[in-house]
């Protein structure tokens, strides 16, 4: 049965955003019974009996959670968000629902219906095969794409960035990584959420936001953060400490060992102890419980599916880190599924 409502989580998780039952329910401040979801939400009136199936589902995914409304001498079953479902609300700054909107997108899962034909042919990803162009291609040809993409990411960087300078465990774990540099150049940083967050929280250190001309174009730096745009298979400015957030999960062996040489001249004349932050998954790390691994597995297919990228286990890391030059290695903490790791 769970396996089932699992096949189909995604459609129907997304198709609640769409209609946006989980800010609805949010800004009504107490459990919402069917009628008044209804009511609340534009959906033609036929269609009552199917939202009631739409939120049994979604209760049974432990998104909402029914409660009952005392009204008077009845009492009426009422809809509320779950502690996974308040991450579907809009204006949490902590909302997923970017990442979910844009891994949903119709564009985004169309290779997924081309992975077969892509086992049998010569093409880089099956994102290829189903676009004609790697990622990076139609984020720079399609604008709706990129953005979606960069709003993703950034949310993303939002959720971790809140993480390392509020809630880790050791106080403030993203200060203790970045204390004692003076610059830091966050490559492949996207629009730079996360290079801002940093920048804020450490206003001593210099920050540079490092990515592809079309992605960085026009944004505009502040007094420690400054946008380039380049390639990172060709130069990486020069810094203390290079961030790679969610980069080498998308390229292979060969080319990881390229970018991490890259980053190796970028700390060269350091004198503030160079080193390289890694923010990836390290598959079987620090997964006490199977749903973790099997996230970590699901994000192996997803970046395999979209770059022919892979995620790794820590041999698989450190393989890469000997090929760069590197030979010191420190996995520092567990970001839920992900990991923090340095290498020197
Ligand atoms: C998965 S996203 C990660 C973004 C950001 N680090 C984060 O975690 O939110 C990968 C990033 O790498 C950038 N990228 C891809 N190829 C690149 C290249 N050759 N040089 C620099 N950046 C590149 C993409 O534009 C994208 O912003």
């Amino acid at each position: 049965m769970e396996s089932h409502v699992q096949l189909y989580q995604f459609d129907v998780t997304k198709c609640a955003v769409q209609l946006g039952i989980p800010d609805t329910i949010q800004r009504h401040g107490k459990p919402m019974s069917l009628a008044e979801l209804e009511a609340a939400i534009c959906i033609n009136q036929e269609k009552t009996q199917s939202l009631g199936q739409l939120m049994r589902v979604l209760t049974q995914s432990g998104f909402f959670e029914k409660k009952f409304i005392i009204k008077s001498n009845d009492k009426e079953v009422g809809y509320a968000l779950t502690k996974a479902g308040q991450l579907l609300v809009r204006e949490n700054p902590l909302a997923v629902t970017p990442f979910m909107l844009a891994i949903l997108d119709q564009d985004a899962q169309k290779p997924w219906h081309y992975l077969s034909n892509w086992f049998q042919n010569r093409d880089r990803s099956a994102f290829q095969t189903a676009h004609g162009k790697t990622v990076w291609e139609l984020a720079n040809n399609m604008p709706k794409f990129n953005d979606y993409f960069n709003e993703a990411m950034a949310s993303d960087s939002r959720l971790v960035a809140t993480y390392l300078f509020d809630y880790s465990e050791e106080g403030n774990l993203g200060k203790a990584l970045f204390e004692g540099l003076n610059s830091l150049v966050d490559v492949g940083g996207g629009t730079g959420t996360m290079t801002k967050a940093i920048a804020d929280a450490c206003p001593w250190l210099n920050c540079i936001c490092f990515d592809l001309p079309h992605v960085v174009a026009g944004l505009q730096g502040t007094k420690n953060l400054t946008y380039i745009g380049g390639n990172m298979f060709e130069a990486i400015p020069q810094g203390d400490a290079i961030l790679l957030k969610w980069i080498l999960h998308d390229w292979n062996d060969e080319e990881c060992v390229k970018i991490l040489k890259q980053c190796k001249e970028a700390i060269m004349n350091s004198d503030k102890g160079g080193r390289v932050i890694i923010i990836d998954i390290v598959i079987g790390h620090q997964t006490e419980d199977y749903k973790s691994l099997e996230t970590q597995l699901l994000f192996d297919l997803q970046v395999m599916v979209w770059a022919r990228g892979k995620q790794r286990d820590e041999t698989e890391w450190y393989k890469l880190f000997l090929n760069a030059g590197f030979n010191q290695y420190k996995i520092i903490s567990k970001l839920g599924v992900r990991s923090i790791i340095e290498i020197y």
